[in-house]
């Protein structure tokens, strides 16, 4: 029997339910796969914190776990910029293919960790770093890669969204409704990158860059988040007829340059804006995510779902996971997103 093995690095909201999902769907996933996808170890900070995992699978040294030369996959859900980078490229450069959660990365780097596993010819997988549960990666980077997108409107942050529709709803407080979402697992770790739209902007970034097969970095994504919203915002907005989303926009534009050709550029911005209740995005509530997609020939398509939280998340998560495991079976590779054209980003403000 043909085995994928499996590292996890991390084992809170999200990869606690990877290692439960892995554990409990074995035979299933198996089946799916055409081989076993056996976990070799979950590396985390502290052992004694996790009872519900094998103890022999446990490991506080993550650097071995991703070194190891007979794991196959490893699986990144433990989030932050360093060393989480360093550990998925010496992953990576070693062949292993790479599942990672991990938007803040992906915003700030990915340019190099697509290099990297284009370069080794690896998989790297990361349905999970963009609205939670909603399959929406893989169709803008496979299903719509024969189309041209214009227009990506996303409410791309359960906490925010939860935030907004509890005090739009129940009319509930700002520090009540931020609460009740870190409790339910929804906030970051430091919620402020919530709050602030430094999430968000994150994962614009990653949608711009999908989707209009270029480079957008979090740095190239005006931000504002909703600590500004007020209660009488909200109530405003009620009164004509909209609700107050924050939203990330992503746009490809064509001007006319100096020659008198087409010259395109692309920009990404998150703010609150005042959604009419007539538009699909403001009917989405709580943590629910929803991304609206505009393309020439398709036309609109929306996605739509749980947008945060560890199982929706995990779910994500393990879809990559079969499909680089499927590719490893198959002894071949996913999509390459090195293979990109440098379309000009707009700078911030000229939005
Ligand atoms: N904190 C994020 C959110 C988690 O609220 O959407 C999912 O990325």
């Amino acid at each position: 029997e043909q085995v994928v093995r499996v590292g996890v690095l991390g084992a809170g909201v999200v990869g606690s339910q990877v290692v439960r999902l892995l554990t409990e769907q074995a035979d299933e996933l198996a089946a799916r796969v055409g081989a076993r996808l056996e976990l070799v170890g979950v590396a985390v900070r502290r052992p004694n914190r996790h009872a519900d995992i094998p103890a022999e699978l446990l490991t506080t040294d993550a650097a071995a776990l991703v070194a190891r030369e007979d794991v196959d996959v490893i699986v990144e859900v433990i989030g932050g910029i360093e060393p989480t980078k360093d550990l998925l490229l010496t992953a990576l450069r070693r062949g292993a293919g790479v599942v990672t959660a991990n938007k803040a990365l992906l915003a700030e780097h990915g340019p190099e960790l697509y290099a990297t596993a284009d370069a080794v010819g690896t998989d790297l997988y990361f349905e999970a770093a963009v609205a939670g549960a909603i399959p929406l990666i893989r169709p803008l980077r496979e299903s719509l890669a024969g189309d041209r997108i214009t227009r990506i409107l996303g409410i791309v942050n359960g906490t925010t969204n939860y935030i907004l529709s509890a005090m739009t709803a129940d009319g509930m407080g700002y520090d009540e409704a931020l609460a009740e979402a870190t409790r339910l697992g929804y906030a970051e770790a430091d919620p402020t990158a919530d709050v602030d739209g430094f999430d968000a902007a994150a994962k614009a970034a990653i949608l711009a860059s999908i989707g209009f097969h270029t480079r957008v970095g979090a740095a190239d994504v005006y931000r504002e988040g909703i600590s500004a919203v007020s209660a009488s915002d909200v109530a405003a907005a009620a009164r004509l007829g909209s609700v107050i989303k924050l939203l990330a926009i992503c746009e490809r534009t064509t001007a006319t340059g100096p020659d008198g050709g087409p010259v395109e550029s692309v920009s990404a911005r998150v703010h609150p804006v005042m959604v009419p209740r007539s538009h699909p995005l403001a009917v989405v509530d709580g943590a629910y995510n929803a991304v609206y997609v505009e393309a020439e020939a398709a036309g609109r398509l929306m996605f739509y779902g749980p947008g945060a939280g560890g199982a929706p998340t995990a779910s994500a998560v393990l879809g990559d996971l079969v499909a680089v495991a499927r590719n490893r079976v198959a002894g071949g590779r996913g999509p390459r997103e090195s293979a990109y054209a440098a379309l000009p980003v707009q700078p911030m403000g000229e939005v």
